[in-house]
């Protein structure tokens, strides 16, 4: 039996969040949105550990912390992180002395959080989750707007990782209606999709290898269903493409998603568990402006600002708006730009042989192969995360 952890936020966001971080270590998680809805999970539930926010209407995180541990009298002890706003030591203490365990400041780091936790049911002899997080790592792509090259990135950047940096990579097709690999990759009428892995059971990666195309070039392929009919059998309710991706990231040492651009269930599961958040995007107004939203949509998700990056995808097609000013409208240096290759862009997309396959020298494919140097590396956070991981947590 894996580890349960009770997640308690008033905020979807929150909940959300703390849920697919602790999801993607293999633990079970249950969910209440307030301090009574909290008590009455804990006690019908009686999990191995809460991760409360402060933040509840009605009575504070605090508050229901003070009733779990009334509760409890002498009994068994349920380890408790609280989460608050503040990073002063006054606030720590505070929960500590309400009868927290631990207290974490917002925004949470997912491997943080991870080591706490991880630290917290040691100490309380706790259940430890089934399976460890791996050292996969999901590499999500998406599109500020619709056609600024999304899919022409993420395919390249998944065959620059195989062939030129030798990972072990699949792709994921995530435009579960109108996904386009089979095209991009000329892969005629393969039907092979996730439709299979998910109709196989998401427990192993056996019954996913199924469903698994191998590129020539040796990127593994997980396509989208092939009519748009069949994507609404991938169900949010069940989580089953952040199933999928967190078997994969067992395999693999990347997994590239292409994303849809549209923020649903799906897509909010992606970012709940990418490690890197490749934002695409154009040198002209409207993608700006969508920019601008996507980042503060993702404050709001409160996904940490390293793991993002900007990508300045036909860098030197002239719009008038020049990168220099994109990064102070933005106010957030754009990470890579990539040349504009029209001509080497579309007649790789019609010959259904991208051009890091076709063309590995030109320039295009030059800053391609140097995007996946980037998404290679750790976000420089998660490396004094790992630090913290590997020592004490106390
Ligand atoms: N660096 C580039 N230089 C020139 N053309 C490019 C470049 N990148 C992509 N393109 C072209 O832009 C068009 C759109 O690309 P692509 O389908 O990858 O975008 P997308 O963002 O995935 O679109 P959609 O919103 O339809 O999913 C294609 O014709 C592609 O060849
Ligand atoms: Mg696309």
């Amino acid at each position: 039996m894996p580890a349960r952890i009770l997640v308690v936020a008033a905020q979807p966001a929150i909940s959300l969040q703390l849920g697919n971080m602790l999801r993607r270590d293999g633990y079970e998680i249950v969910t209440a949105a307030d301090g009574p809805e909290g008590l009455r999970a804990w006690t019908a539930e009686r999990p191995d550990l809460v991760a409360c926010d402060n933040d509840l209407r009605g009575p504070s995180g605090m508050e229901l912390v003070m009733r779990i541990r009334q509760a409890e009298g002498s009994g068994a002890h349920t380890p408790v992180i609280l989460l608050g706003g503040s990073t002063e030591i006054d606030a720590k203490v505070a929960a500590l002395r309400a009868g927290a365990d631990d207290y974490l400041a917002k925004p949470v780091h997912p491997q943080e959080l991870s080591a706490r936790v991880r630290g917290l049911l040691a100490r309380f002899g706790r259940a430890q989750p089934q399976r460890r997080a791996t050292a996969g790592r999901v590499v999500a792509f998406y599109g500020a707007k619709g056609g600024v090259g999304t899919t022409t990135l993420a395919i390249n950047t998944a065959i620059a990782l195989r062939k030129k940096l030798q990972r072990n990579v699949c792709l994921v097709d995530a435009n579960l209606q109108f996904g386009d690999h089979r095209v991009f990759l000329d892969l005629g009428p393969d039907s092979r999709s996730i439709v299979e892995a998910v109709s196989a059971g998401t427990a192993e990666i056996d019954m996913l290898r199924g469903a698994i195309v191998r590129h020539d070039t040796g990127v593994d392929l997980l396509l989208a269903p092939p009519s748009p009919d069949q994507a609404e059998l991938i169900s949010t309710e069940q989580h089953h493409l952040l199933k999928v991706i967190e078997i994969l990231r067992g395999v693999y040492d990347h997994v590239v998603v292409d994303m849809d651009e549209h923020f649903d269930d799906h897509m909010l599961d992606v970012i709940g568990i990418a490690d890197r958040l490749v934002v695409v995007l154009t040198a002209d107004l409207s993608c700006v402006k969508n920019v601008r939203l996507v980042l503060q949509t993702m404050d709001q998700l409160q996904v940490p600002r390293e793991r993002l990056m900007l990508v300045l995808n036909r860098s030197n097609a002239f719009t008038g708006i020049s990168a220099k000013s994109v990064e102070s409208v933005l106010k957030r240096p754009i990470e890579h730009q990539v040349v504009n290759d029209y001509r080497s862009a579309i007649s790789a997309l019609n010959s259904g042989t991208p051009f890091m396959a076709k063309r590995p020298d030109s320039a295009l494919s030059k800053d391609v192969i140097e995007l996946a140097r980037l998404v290679d590396k750790p976000a420089a956070a998660t490396v004094e995360l790992r630090q913290l991981e590997l020592s004490p947590v106390r």
